[in-house]
């Protein structure tokens, strides 16, 4: 089974990187030669600057002023969860028992054999992408006037956001899933990726991209 390493290309938001000492005391014993050297894929870490992004008060007013209008024409769009597709759905199902299961899984991974390596780099970057969520959420919630002040507000534009993300979250379980049976990435590689990229958190520029949204 060919396997896709993230080393081999050149990905402009992934910079290789000296192991941190903690993760070079975690590597596995069970590192196989299929791994082929000891790179790390980290968020990068250049230096920020400090974004400040209070709106001013007549802004502020604005959306305080459009909360029930967002109660009637806004929240109304969400689609129930019912009506929502969700990602067993597009997967091997293993609550048809084994057999089925591993039938199914069988035939994706004979699917994907066809597939070039490029195909699953994209894939790969998408699901970093989706997975990156929580830094989505943390961000929305910094805007003043709609942010989720307790995690579980009232406020019309906290119950929108805190929808949105559950329906994003979908998006990563599905690519997340689907890359891990197909066996053709390098999945711990893509973990760790992900769990640098979180904790590295949102630079200025997306940040203003999602501002932009609301104002
Ligand atoms: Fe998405």
């Amino acid at each position: 089974m060919q396997t896709t390493s993230f080393s081999q290309f050149n990905i402009p938001s992934i910079v290789r990187a000296s192991p941190p000492p903690t993760t070079t005391m975690l590597r596995r014993k069970t590192t196989s030669s299929r791994r082929l050297s000891p790179l790390y894929a980290v968020a990068s870490s250049t230096s920020r600057r400090q974004v400040t992004h209070s709106m001013p008060p007549e802004k502020l007013e604005i959306f305080k002023s459009l909360e029930s209008w967002v109660s009637k024409n806004v929240l109304p769009l969400r689609m129930p969860v019912e009506k929502c597709w969700q990602p067993i759905e597009f997967l091997p199902d293993p609550s048809q028992g084994p057999e089925q299961f591993e039938e199914e899984v069988r035939a994706l991974r004979q699917r994907v054999l066809g597939l070039s390596n490029e195909y699953f780099v994209m894939l790969v970057g998408n699901m970093l992408t989706e997975d990156a969520l929580p830094t989505y959420q943390t961000a929305i919630n910094t805007f003043d006037g709609v942010r989720d002040e307790t995690g579980s507000n009232p406020c019309p534009w906290a119950i929108w956001t805190r929808a949105w993300s559950a329906e994003e979250n979908r998006h990563g379980d599905l690519l997340r899933t689907y890359l891990y049976l197909s066996g053709r990435v390098d999945m711990l590689m893509v973990e760790k990726t992900l769990q640098y990229s979180i904790g590295a958190g949102i630079v200025s520029v997306a940040l203003n991209i999602f501002i932009k949204l609301f104002i």
